[in-house]
């Protein structure tokens, strides 16, 4: 398995195309406005779309979606962010806490984190937790948004923090590099740092 990365400037969006090499089906993770880079890939390599996931339904993540319709892939969001989407796609799968996908060898495991957005999903995949703008590494999401909630997002880092250390994250932003793991933010990330308090959590991170 391969996970090919693809930064959009514009916002400095991260975008993620996971690829089988043996048998060429790929999935991509917020697509962005990589869009169009990620399809010719497709086409060029001449990959078997399986899946397009969304994080949540923020437009920077979303952007370019309507280009993966029609091209029998599975569109996966959540449907609590259907009211963030510019453009809501015709016949999407919705996401489920816990539910696992199966589009390789080993299932993606989707875990739901509101906070940032109300529909903001984790992917895990392996050993790689895809966070959108749930977590970054150094700083964690905005709560200051249309359907965000600090409370929600506490609960939803207190549930990342519970999952094996070592597994790696790999963030919707490229903000301190995108990438980093769960021992490393939950020992230095200053999001964790008031994790058990809720008042003094809100107050670090509004
Ligand atoms: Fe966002």
């Amino acid at each position: 398995m391969k996970i090919k990365t693809y930064r959009s400037l514009r916002m400095d969006n991260l975008s993620y195309l996971l690829l089988d090499e043996k048998s060429g089906d790929c999935a991509v993770i917020d697509p962005s406005w990589s869009s169009k880079e990620i399809l010719s890939e497709i086409e060029k390599e001449e990959l078997s779309l399986k899946a397009v996931l969304l994080t949540h339904g923020h437009y920077d993540h979303s952007e370019g979606i309507d280009l993966f319709e029609n091209r029998n892939a599975e569109i996966f969001l959540a449907k609590e962010d259907l009211f963030l989407l510019p453009y809501a796609p015709k016949n999407p799968s919705f996401l489920e806490d816990g539910k696992k996908i199966n589009l390789f060898e080993e299932p993606l495991t989707c875990i739901h984190t509101p906070g940032h957005s109300p529909g903001s999903y984790c992917f895990l995949f392996k050993k790689t937790l895809f966070t959108g703008d749930t977590l970054f590494p150094g700083c964690c999401g905005r709560v200051d948004l249309p359907g965000s909630s600090p409370k929600e997002l506490r609960k939803s880092l207190i549930k990342i923090s519970k999952l094996p250390q070592d597994i790696e994250i790999l963030s919707g932003h490229f903000y301190n590099g995108g990438k980093s793991d769960i021992k490393t933010e939950t020992e230095t990330n200053p999001c964790f740092l008031n994790i058990n308090d809720e008042d003094a959590f809100i107050n670090e991170i509004l």
